[in-house]
């Protein structure tokens, strides 16, 4: 029997890198896709041939569809598994003080790197999966997306991370049930502080040692996930050793409850034209 194929993007560095390491250990092929060329190659050349490495800047359509499609003819047509991983942190303040200005006085328009990257490229990445986990000789497949703390409370001095981050937990939850009649499953997991490249170097020694969560328990959540065919729409947040699978909130009364419950066949008929190239606006 073939060995199981996985994409994992953010594959150069911290989680996504902890996670190849992990799959290959355990007989996967890993597709590892990073904007960072350099120790991606290298990573892929030391970790060998069940591996392969595709420069890839997820929040570039066409570049992440060019690792999708390698990454199934590689695998012998088959792909198992996604780690929707790759993030940023913001890349500009919305708190600026001084804010560039055009020609008439008008600030110029905000960077939003962050949401492209860590939220619209996760939706394009759900897009891609799905085509692919459909051609599988046994159709469907798994998808875990890193989200984080930010995504269940926030985090003032990333605004935008935040906001990407609270946007994945709503897109697990509203999608992952959907995929389930077709045997794809997408849940989240919500890192606590893990140390990786993503914390400037600087401060990352000063980081208070008791408020870490292990990379162990990183794999623990994604091994949670790789090891069960039926969770899905699930967010588990992790601090120090532990899991934490988080509900969404309470309904407030009755009928928020019909609404989200109930209100299926409605919403159903509401946009019925989205499921045709017609409702391509
Ligand atoms: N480290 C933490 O404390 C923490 C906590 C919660 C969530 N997260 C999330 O974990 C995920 C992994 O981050 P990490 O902590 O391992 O950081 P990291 O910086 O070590 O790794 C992130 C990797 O993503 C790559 N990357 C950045 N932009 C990319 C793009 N456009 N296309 C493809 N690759 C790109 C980087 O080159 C890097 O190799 C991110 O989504 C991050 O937001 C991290």
């Amino acid at each position: 029997m073939s060995k199981p194929v996985a994409i994992i993007t953010g594959a150069a560095s911290g989680m996504g890198l902890a996670l190849t390491r992990h799959l290959v250990s355990k007989g996967w092929r890993v597709a590892m896709a990073d904007i960072d060329s350099e120790n991606g190659s290298r990573l892929s050349s030391e970790l060998g041939a069940d591996t392969i490495f595709q420069q890839t800047d997820v929040s570039n359509y066409d570049e992440q569809a060019r690792l999708f499609s390698r990454a199934f003819t590689w695998g012998g047509n088959r792909l198992d598994f996604l780690a929707a991983n790759a993030g940023i942190d913001d890349k500009q303040s919305l708190y600026e003080i001084n804010e560039d200005l055009d020609a008439d006085g008008i600030p110029k328009e905000m960077n939003l790197k962050t949401i492209r990257v860590d939220l619209d490229a996760v939706i394009q990445g759900i897009w891609l999966f799905k085509h692919y986990a459909r051609k599988n000789n046994t159709p469907g497949g798994k998808i875990v997306i890193t989200s984080s703390a930010a995504g269940i409370y926030s985090m003032a001095t990333n605004p935008l991370y935040t906001s990407a981050k609270h946007g994945l937990v709503g897109l697990v939850r509203a999608c992952g049930p959907q995929f389930a009649e077709e045997n794809i499953t997408v849940n989240c997991i919500c890192p606590s502080f893990v140390p990786t490249g993503l914390c400037p170097p600087h401060v990352l020694h000063k980081f208070p040692k008791e408020h870490i969560t292990p990379m162990s328990t990183v794999l623990k959540a994604f091994d949670t996930f790789i090891g069960d065919n039926t969770m899905t729409g699930q967010t588990v947040e992790l601090s120090l050793e532990h899991l934490y699978f988080r509900k969404q909130p309470e309904w407030a009364n009755e009928s928020q409850k019909w609404l989200g419950e109930e209100s299926g066949e409605f919403w159903k008929e509401a946009y019925e034209s989205l499921a045709t190239t017609e409702g391509n606006l």
